[in-house]
């Protein structure tokens, strides 16, 4: 019988700590799994610092990062000084990393996911399986789209989606966290029975399933079979390739509240450091946190209908601890935080601090803001709407107090 071949196409700071993740399960469950990880980077040369301990007579010139993430077991510039298993091998060809992989684990900043799709289209498997790491929505002139979603329709798979509580160095230095993995087959045509809202942690058989079905949000996604060599990819087998003692796995069907959850708390933790930035302390953080929140289930319940539930928001990592977590020591917080101390603008920020990491608060403030203007709904969601004002400098970060401010309108 056949194993699973798995890809982490990305190559970032959770990239990297995620395939380190997968690699760690796949070597232990080698019934299921190949052990080999293939790791697609987007290739560039890098020249590691004079004060590192990797820097030598080798490596005082700029290498391929691929080269030095292969000899050093080490993604030194995304993440330095954390030892990668050596069954994490990165690739700079992304359609060579992906070839015979039956799941693909979607881990890039959410601007580039579009051109890599386009790259990946007709390459893989198609009894493949994806599952989106990514925090970020695919706003386009078609709507607002979840990552698993547009993944899924681009490349006629089924995807579901991994998000929670997770920066990345704590994961990758093995500290606990907790996750969210939404992962559930497509509620099925009237021939199939449907799977949709079965108890957390159940054992549909996904390998079973085929024909076009329409998504969890109602879009359609293709599916093929899994050739019945191949481990089946029911829930558990799907958490064991995630899950560790340091990285607690839950699995819940909702995947548009999973993925809006990571994408709409990177605009609230703007907020969030905005505020901290003007020295205005914790209490005005939690304001911000609560209304952040509020408009996080609102958005879901008002965009992506019933397969929302609020308990995803409420009670798993994916809503309220990522919201904490990333109000708290996030690279969106932070930046924004230094950007109003220093009265520089947040990009300057993130040119200087990131070495090459992607913020993805600012671009996702602008995308929902298109988004809710088109549809004639900014005054509903007064937190979002905010932040967009303030980054376009249209208001400044002491007028949130007013602009959330719930009796506003009545003045
Ligand atoms: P990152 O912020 O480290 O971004 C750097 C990555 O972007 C590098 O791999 C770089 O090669 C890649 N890149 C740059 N230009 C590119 C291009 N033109 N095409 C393709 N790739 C390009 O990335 P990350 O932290 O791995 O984030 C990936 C996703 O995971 C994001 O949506 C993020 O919100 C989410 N996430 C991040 C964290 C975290 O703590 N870092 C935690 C949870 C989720
Ligand atoms: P930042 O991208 O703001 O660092 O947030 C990381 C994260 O998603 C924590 O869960």
């Amino acid at each position: 019988s056949k194993k699973h071949k798995v890809c982490v196409v990305g190559s970032g700071n959770w990239g990297t700590t995620i395939a380190k993740v997968v690699a760690e399960n796949t070597k232990e469950h080698s019934d299921i799994f190949e052990a080999e990880v293939q790791m697609w980077v987007f290739e560039e040369e890098y020249q590691i610092p004079k004060d590192s301990k990797h820097y030598n007579d080798e490596t005082s010139h700029p290498r391929k990062l691929t080269d030095l993430i292969n000899s050093l077991h080490e993604n030194p510039k995304y993440l330095p000084n954390i030892p990668l298993p050596k069954n994490v091998v990165a690739n700079p060809d992304v359609v060579d990393a992906v070839k015979d992989a039956t799941i693909l684990v979607f881990n890039l900043p959410h601007q580039f996911i579009g051109k890599t799709c386009e790259q990946l289209k007709g390459k893989i498997v198609p009894y493949a399986r994806g599952i989106s790491c990514i925090k970020g929505l695919a706003v386009s002139d078609k709507g607002c789209e979840l990552f698993s979603e547009s993944i899924g329709q681009k490349l006629g798979i089924y995807c579901g989606a991994l998000s929670g509580a997770n920066i990345a160095t704590e994961v990758a230095q093995e500290k606990f966290s907790e996750t969210t993995v939404a992962y559930d087959p497509p509620a099925m045509d009237s021939q199939h029975p449907t799977p949709q809202g079965t108890p957390h942690g159940s054992h549909t058989d996904l390998t079973k399933l085929e024909g076009e079905a329409k998504g969890l949000t109602g879009k359609k996604m293709k599916r093929t079979a899994l050739p019945s060599e191949y481990p089946p990819l029911h829930h558990k087998n799907v958490k064991m390739l995630f899950h560790r003692p340091y990285f607690h796995v839950s699995l819940v069907s909702d995947v548009a509240g999973v993925s809006l959850g990571g994408a709409l708390k990177n605009i609230v933790a703007i907020a969030a450091g905005f505020v901290d930035g003007l020295g205005w302390g914790d209490n005005a953080k939690a304001a911000v946190m609560r209304v952040g929140i509020m408009e996080e289930v609102k958005f879901g319940k008002m965009f992506f209908g019933d397969s929302v539930q609020t308990r995803t928001f409420t009670e798993e990592s994916c809503g309220v601890a990522d919201l904490i977590t990333s109000c708290s020591g996030g690279r969106n917080f932070r930046c924004a935080k230094m950007a109003v101390a220093e009265g520089k603008s947040i990009g300057e920020i993130e040119q200087r601090e990131l070495n090459g990491q992607s913020l993805q608060g600012t671009g996702t403030a602008y995308e929902v803001n298109d988004f809710l203007k088109k549809e004639g709904k900014e005054q509903e969601f007064p937190l979002f709407t905010a932040v967009h004002s303030i980054l376009e400098g249209k208001k400044k970060p002491e007028d949130i107090p007013h602009l959330i401010d719930p009796n506003r309108g009545e003045e």
